[in-house]
């Protein structure tokens, strides 16, 4: 059956907690600054996320700040900041979502023997311990907490079963079960909900919440097995971002349900046709590509290409697609602006696609625009997103491209000449390199000293044709850290140059040791 993206009625409701913005960040490269976190924020909170994990507030100041400037402005979801099981973590985050209307902490301790062993070099007793003296004190500060057996599915059962009785006597509202290191098959992970559930004394007054990591691809069946074992809350992140192989897809556990309502009697609040806005913001705020194939939001999970199925498609939609494209937001058309297109056209194009942009960005974005339909003869909707979505990331940025000339060929070595804009000051340069990309890089380095290493370069097109933009990637790593930048544009070089500067721009808002200041003197 295909279906529409609203949500269905009498159905066991599953509360979506989204850890985009903590699980997700802690993905190698994939950091955003504080404005773009507030924007997915805001987002998330349209979507209709019941729950916002918003950071870690002891990790660091920057988290800290963003977890609390969330906390203030979001007026639906519950806002969750992350806290280890000791007492400075609890605190901190109890002073990071205090200004939330609905405020939760979620707190966690290892209960893996392999955890409790090696890491914590923690005896269980002891860890029963801390798990009731760290709940009570969360419970102090704020009515609604959640605890989180971390490696629970390594966890021996009997054992879990009492730190959950004790997490839940010291107050646990939300009891979370994870599968930290992806080991879990579904049939085991639905079995643990299932036993806990029945061998816990106290297991009717706390709901359960499943958080799967993808480490062998089963994170959102587990996520779905962990339903069907009772749990009613499921931890997960747009695009599927998180520590390693990354966290269950919060688009493919919405959908799933959506879909297979026939099976899975389940409702979620989630706005599916915001899906693939959403995704694309996340793409565009931590610069992480999506995978092509990617169910639900990659760029082909409506591309038909083979004969056989164009043909089922043309004779009736259902043949080869099992959900509308309109019901997780991609829109079927494609070439209706080009160079002709007014400002007001151009609008409406924006608000279709999901976009709502003030006075001055709308301008910016418009004269952008105008510039690629002079170059490029179809301007597809891709097109647009890529240059719109990039405006927004580069708003904040404290060095911008001005303007680039290479002179490139056979005969090297090549030489890029460079104008950026320092801080509200321009400044040329020129360098050499070996081969245009290494000399635009190389022109960069030179207005804007820094030790940043390029640790990953990568190009592919937005759309078909010669005269396609180029997205290209570019990931720098300083000093343990690395941030990725994505650039679109007709041009490689330019593309290239883009993106370089995204990625320096995030260095420069994490205090990385960039000097942009040193070339404006
Ligand atoms: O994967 C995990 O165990 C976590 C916990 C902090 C919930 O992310
Ligand atoms: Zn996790």
């Amino acid at each position: 059956m295909t279906v529409s993206s609203k949500p269905a009625s009498s159905k066991d409701r599953v509360l979506i907690f989204d850890t985009t913005l903590r699980d997700g960040e802690q993905c190698p490269g994939a950091t955003m600054t504080f404005e773009e976190k507030l924007e997915i924020a805001d987002f998330l909170d349209a979507m209709g996320v019941d729950i916002i994990e918003a950071g870690f507030p002891i990790a660091s100041d920057g988290d800290f700040e963003a977890v609390s400037e969330i906390a203030r402005r979001i007026k639906r979801a519950t806002v969750a900041g992350l806290a280890r099981a000791i007492s400075a973590d609890i605190a901190r985050a109890g002073e990071a979502v205090r200004h939330a209307v609905k405020p939760r902490i979620h707190t966690f301790v290892s209960t893996s023997p392999i955890h409790l062993q090696h890491q914590m070099r923690k005896t269980e007793e002891e860890v029963l311990e801390i798990i009731t003296r760290t709940v009570a004190q969360a419970r102090n500060l704020v009515e609604d907490v959640e605890w989180s057996a971390m490696d629970a599915t390594r966890t021996p059962i009997d054992y879990l079963c009492r730190t959950v009785e004790t997490a839940i006597k010291a107050g646990a509202t939300t009891i979370n079960l994870p599968d930290t290191v992806g080991y879990a098959t579904p049939d085991e992970y639905r079995a643990m909900f299932q036993q806990i559930r029945e061998r816990v004394p106290n297991a009717d007054k706390a709901i359960f919440s499943v958080h799967c990591h993808n480490d062998l691809g089963l994170a959102v069946a587990n996520s779905l097995a962990g339903i069907e074992g009772g749990a009613r809350q499921v931890e997960c992140t747009i695009n599927g971002i998180g520590e390693r192989a990354g966290n269950a897809a919060l688009e493919e556990v919405v959908m799933a349900l959506r879909v297979r309502g026939d099976v899975l009697p389940y409702d979620t609040g989630i706005e599916a046709a915001l899906l693939t806005r959403a995704s694309k913001a996340v793409s565009t705020a931590c610069s992480f590509p999506v995978q092509y194939n990617k169910a639900i939001v990659g760029r082909n999970a409506f591309a038909h290409e083979s004969g056989i199925h164009q043909d089922g498609m043309l004779k009736h939609q259902q043949t080869y697609e099992i959900m509308t494209p309109e019901s997780v937001g991609v829109t079927k058309t494609s070439l209706v602006m080009g160079k002709h297109s007014g400002r007001a056209a151009f609008r409406s194009k924006l608000k279709e696609m999901g976009y709502d942009l003030g006075d001055n960005q709308l301008e910016d974005a418009f004269t952008r625009f105008k510039a690629l339909a002079d170059r490029k003869k179809h301007v597809y909707d891709e097109d647009i997103e890529a240059l719109v979505d990039e405006n927004i990331a580069s708003a904040h940025d404290r060095v911008k491209l001005v303007s680039l000339t290479v002179i490139a060929g056979t005969r090297g070595p090549q030489r890029a000449m460079m104008k950026l804009d320092v801080e509200g000051r321009v400044v040329c340069e020129e360098a050499e390199g070996n081969g245009p990309i290494d000399a635009v890089f190389n022109a960069i380095k030179a207005i804007v000293p820094h030790e940043a290493r390029l640790e990953l370069y990568d190009v592919h097109a937005v759309t078909e044709g010669t005269d396609a933009q180029a997205e290209v990637s570019v990931r720098l790593s300083d000093g343990g850290s690395s941030v990725t930048g994505r650039g679109a544009d007709p041009d490689t070089l330019v593309s290239s140059a883009k993106a370089y500067l995204v990625a320096l721009n995030k260095l420069i808002a994490r205090g990385a040791r960039v000097h942009p200041q040193a070339a404006a003197e």
